[in-house]
């Protein structure tokens, strides 16, 4: 893992156009970029390939939840498209069939989402859960590290009870992530970037306060060094 690409950048834009511009704009400061819905349907499939073209690393977040069957067929799509970290959601024959997809392809890493950093214990008891927050992101991460998956993505605030569980073997990815003062918008599991990674997280995922911000370049920068400084950052 490269220290500059611990920072990804949720691009959470209307359009590619203004995306591009941003990826401009942050420039050096930004070396791995995060695609979701909000892109996929108008171009960010395109974007995506732009990026890689560049050099820069891609996260495709698209949550694939189907039949294991379905899941196995777009990963391999997702394969020939290129990218670094996919997501799907962290159920066992949906993380099978996403595994059996990726093969062996040499780049792309399977992320299973455990649960959504927008959601606390009481959202999850209205969804049907009795389980606490805690208890079923390691739950998730269980079912993520026997099906042979990657990593996980969840909030810092579990970061450290997944790494005490599964050490290594998986890579944790945290968004809901806020540096301290900054808007928390619609997340609820917040955490400041140096704690995320004094916690044991390995890829920190922030959108709104860097390309909300007036200058996105300078809040790549100040996240980035906060990344760099906090106890527990790669030394190289
Ligand atoms: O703007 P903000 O920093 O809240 O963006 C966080 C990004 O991470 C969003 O693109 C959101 O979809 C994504 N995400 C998340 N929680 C997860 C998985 C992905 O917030 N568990």
């Amino acid at each position: 893992m490269n220290e500059n690409d611990r920072l990804i950048i949720a691009l959470d834009i209307p359009d590619t156009d203004q995306a591009r511009n941003i990826v401009e704009r942050i420039g050096a400061a930004g070396s791995f970029y995060k695609i979701g819905y909000q892109l996929m349907p108008i171009g960010g499939l395109d974007l995506a390939r732009e990026l890689s073209a560049q050099g820069k690393k891609v996260f495709l977040d698209f949550k694939f939840h189907d039949i294991g069957a379905t899941v196995e067929r777009g990963v391999k799509s997702v394969c020939r498209l290129g990218g670094d970290f996919l997501t799907v959601h962290a159920e066992p024959d949906v993380l099978k069939g996403a595994v059996a997809g990726r093969g062996d392809d040499p780049r792309l890493k399977i992320l299973a989402v455990t649960v959504l950093t927008s959601l606390d214990a009481e959202a999850l008891k209205k969804a049907g859960s009795d389980m606490g927050v805690r208890d079923l992101v390691l739950k998730r991460a269980e079912f993520a590290a026997e099906a042979g998956a990657d990593g996980v993505v969840a909030s810092a605030q579990e970061a450290a009870a997944i790494k005490a569980r599964f050490g290594d073997s998986l890579t944790i990815v945290t968004p809901g992530i806020r540096p301290a003062g900054a808007a928390v918008n619609d997340q609820k599991r917040v955490v400041t970037p140096a704690d995320a990674i004094s916690a044991g997280a390995d890829y920190l995922v922030v959108g709104r306060p860097i390309v909300g911000a007036e200058n996105p370049q300078a809040a790549a920068h100040a996240i980035a060094d906060e990344i760099a400084a906090a106890p527990g950052a790669l030394r190289s």
